[in-house]
């Protein structure tokens, strides 16, 4: 079969802004990119140890209210399943007997400003998007389309200034409402420090019978991904959201298209990224804090869609 070659390089990812974009050039280009379907089908046999349906998320009958857990970064700090954590544990899975021709990944890089890419996002069978990032002001860019949306607990703090006024939390409950009964998809059991965000969010989903299906994914996920990239030798610190997702998604997709990735201040044209194409957040990835490693899972990324396992866009759609 075909041999899978992921070209991740275990060395500090060190960027030098003065070339980056360029050494990070898209090979081959838009119209001339073919899917490889032996070697999607080989990443599927790899990946056979991560259960898309089951990692998704914990489901209601494996934990009950005052179950103590242990966050999955933060080994020593704990926390208890609260009522309404319950009481929105999926009882079976969201990703159940589900498999989808084309799916869609939808990053945040500014990359995706003037794209243009919004039809084309919207016309695969299941999209993914990350962090509630906003998507009808840029439709035009993003699309509109979400089957399930992430959502770090920081994106309260972020984007909806920790529900300090009604204003905020209405902001957020209309923005609740926008999913429409797609997947909500909560790490809630990641890094300390979230509780009070994850515990405000369950609260007015439940109060206020928002649409969603809630999944919160389980230390079975982070092992699975974390594992499958160490076998490929992609040191990778902590998985970012989007990693997590093309991972997740090579379970239940067939072809699996990536927008919005771009973690370089730089475009192939040497002009200037936005970090987050709707917010003014500043690039974060290069200091040693981050715990991410974006420029290395960019890397066996591209890798990836060189050999023809992923679709990777970066620039304009047609
Ligand atoms: N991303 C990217 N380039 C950027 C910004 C984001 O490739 N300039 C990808 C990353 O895979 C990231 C995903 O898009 O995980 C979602 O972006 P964002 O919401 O910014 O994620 P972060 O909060 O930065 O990181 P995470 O949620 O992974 O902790």
């Amino acid at each position: 079969g075909a041999e899978v070659v992921i070209n991740g390089s275990s060395s500090p990812a060190v960027v030098d802004r003065s070339n980056e974009s360029v050494k990070h050039n898209i090979q081959p280009a838009s119209s001339k990119w073919r899917h490889n379907q032996t070697l999607s089908l080989r990443m599927k046999q790899i990946l056979k140890f991560l259960d898309a349906e089951k990692d998704i998320s914990v489901l209601k009958g494996t934990l009950k209210p005052g179950d103590i857990i242990h966050y999955i970064f933060d080994r020593d700090s704990t926390m208890n399943v609260s009522q309404n954590l319950y009481e929105l544990l999926p009882r079976t899975s969201p990703l159940k007997n589900k498999h989808f021709g084309t799916c869609a990944i939808v990053g945040n890089s500014g990359v995706l400003l003037n794209s243009g890419c919004g039809q084309e996002i919207d016309a695969h069978s299941f999209v993914i998007r990350c962090n509630l990032a906003p998507v009808q002001e840029y439709a035009r860019d993003v699309g509109l389309k979400t089957d399930l949306v992430t959502m770090n607990p920081s994106v309260i703090q972020r984007a909806f200034e920790d529900l300090v006024n009604a204003t905020w939390r209405e902001k957020l409950l209309q923005r609740l409402h926008s999913l429409n009964g797609s997947i909500l998809w909560i790490p809630a059991f990641m890094a300390r420090g979230g509780k009070e965000r994850v515990e405000w969010v369950n609260e007015l989903i439940l109060k206020h019978h928002v649409n969603v299906r809630t999944a919160y994914p389980s230390l079975r996920l982070l092992h699975a991904v974390r594992g499958y990239w160490l076998t490929n030798k992609v040191h990778i610190k902590r998985p970012t959201t989007g990693l997590l997702m093309y991972t997740l998604a090579t379970r239940f997709c067939n072809q699996i298209y990536l927008y919005g990735f771009w973690p370089f201040p730089l475009d192939q044209n040497q002009n200037p990224v936005k970090y987050h194409y709707y917010d003014s957040l500043k690039y974060g990835y290069t200091s040693q804090a981050s715990p991410h490693t974006m420029p290395l899972e960019f890397k066996a990324l591209k890798s990836l869609h060189e050999q023809g396992a992923l679709k990777l866009t970066v620039g304009q759609c047609d």
